[in-house]
């Protein structure tokens, strides 16, 4: 696709150094007027959707219609987030309100920009994981230090083109490349960034979190969401919303299906629908013609899934669905009687493979779903209102989505991980409230 420079650390600190300049006048500007540059962006991205789709489609192999979602919803991103800051309010307190408080004093609450973001985005939502980031950033007054992934920083530059065609200010938004390997430690531990908003696999993430020390951290990191499928579960709509979940961008998704768990009396009868679905999915090549499944970002990546599916077949699991593996082409696999000793049971292969495991009842369900390190999305499928709010509650994860499959948009919507899936909210409200921080101002009211 191209050619990239890696800055080097000293070209580092002039981007830093610029941003941090930058943010100090851009926070002067009334949220009103921040947010005009956010729906310029948002008409500019609409206006460069067919080239930004189709940069997608060649840099990271997204098929078309799933690219052209991502770089619509940016533009959908960019507006709400205006929409919404312009409706944030402060707040005024009265201390006397507190039971104990003898003092007549007001606090005046209010948001202020952080100072410096660092926004680091993964290959798989080049656009879109960026734009969620650096869209609630600017809106709250900050300047902004952009490193997207290696795999899909061509379409990030042109997205950088897009914020600079919208006008912003010189030096407020830098984009950074380079490896992740080489200049992230230089950058997240740098001592004029204030906040990392980062996207990317928990390793990374846990690794980044050593170093960041002092600085705020918002983090979106690797999922093993569980598909909870019960008795009464209507079978064909839990196949069919399986299957979409589990297979689309052939499960390159932070939440993708990643796992069925079913409950022994419909296990054969969801497994051989599942069956049929995964069959007729299409497989070639996203960039000449409309598939199901494409090649994996990398050959690292399409190594590490094979690892998972030898370790899976060594162990005696069942092959409902496979075929051979050609370069960077993993066949859409369906994997049944999986057991807790498979690494296919608890490991992320972000590839198209699906494994069921088998379990005795709800609780037992439950259990298996809570045992993973990862706590990113589950759902659940039953036609019972009390067996969905039974498991919801239950199971240990930011969202848990009911009769569907898991999902991070509509992009309102709270978005977060817990345990090793992440940190802190994302979703248009929650992401201006983590890119911002309460000031109050006291004094007396006499
Ligand atoms: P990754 O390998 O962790 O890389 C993510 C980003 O971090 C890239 O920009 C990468 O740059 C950079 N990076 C790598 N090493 C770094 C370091 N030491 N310091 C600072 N930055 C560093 O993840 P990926 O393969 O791109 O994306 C797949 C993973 O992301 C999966 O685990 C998936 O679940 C997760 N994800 C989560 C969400 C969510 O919302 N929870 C959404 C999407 C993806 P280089 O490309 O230059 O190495
Ligand atoms: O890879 C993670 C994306 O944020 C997934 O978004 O679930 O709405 O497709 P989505």
């Amino acid at each position: 696709m191209g050619r990239v420079q890696a800055l080097l650390p000293n070209e580092v600190n002039i981007a830093i150094h610029n941003a941090k300049k930058a943010q100090v006048e851009w926070a002067e500007l009334s949220m009103d007027e921040r947010c005009k540059y956010l729906e310029k962006i948002a008409d500019l991205i609409d206006m460069y959707a067919d080239e930004l789709t189709i940069t997608l489609v060649k840099e990271i192999g997204k098929p078309k219609k799933i690219a052209e979602d991502e770089v619509l919803r940016t533009a959908d991103i960019f507006r709400a987030t205006a929409q919404h800051a312009r409706s944030l309010r402060g707040e005024l307190l009265f201390g006397r309100s507190m039971v104990r408080s003898t003092k007549e004093k007001v606090s005046l609450a209010y948001r202020e920009p952080i100072g410096v973001v660092l926004c680091i985005s993964p290959f798989n939502y080049p656009i879109n994981l960026s734009g969620s980031k650096i869209a609630p950033a600017l809106a709250m007054g900050n300047g902004v230090i952009f490193k997207p992934s290696t795999q899909g920083v061509i379409s990030a530059i042109m997205f950088v083109k897009i914020l600079e065609a919208s006008g912003l200010p010189k030096g407020l938004v830098n984009l950074v490349t380079g490896r992740g390997s080489e200049i992230g430690d230089y950058l997240v531990s740098h001592e004029d960034i204030d906040m990392i908003n980062f996207t990317g696999s928990s390793a990374v993430g846990k690794s980044i979190a050593k170093k960041a020390g002092m600085k705020r951290l918002l983090m979106e990191l690797g999922g093993k969401d569980a598909a909870i499928v019960l008795n009464d579960a209507d079978l064909d709509k839990a196949a069919k919303a399986i299957v979409k979940g589990a297979y689309s961008y052939f499960g390159e998704r932070c939440t993708a299906v990643k796992r069925v768990i079913v409950v022994n009396s419909v296990a054969d009868e969801l497994v051989s629908r599942l069956k049929k679905l995964v069959n007729g999915l299409k497989v070639g090549d996203p960039i000449k013609e409309n598939v199901d499944i494409g090649p994996l970002i990398s050959d690292k990546a399409a190594d590490y899934v094979d690892e998972l599916i030898k370790d899976a077949k060594k162990q005696g699991a069942k092959f409902v669905c496979s075929g051979k593996r050609e370069g960077r082409i993993i066949r859409p696999h369906l994997i049944d009687k999986v057991t807790k000793k498979m690494r296919i049971a608890w490991e992320e292969p972000f590839g198209p493979v699906l494994p069921v495991i088998r379990a005795r009842n709800k609780d037992d369900a439950i259990k298996i779903a809570n045992a993973s390190e990862y706590g990113l999305q589950g759902s659940v499928f039953t036609e019972s209102v009390e067996n969905a709010i039974y498991v919801a509650k239950r199971l240990q994860t930011g969202t848990v989505v009911i009769n569907d499959k898991s999902s991070r948009g509509p992009d309102n919507f709270p978005f977060q991980g817990i345990k090793d899936s992440g940190i802190g909210t994302q979703g248009i409200g929650y992401a201006l409230e983590a890119h911002s921080r309460i000031k109050s101002i006291v004094m007396d009211f006499k």
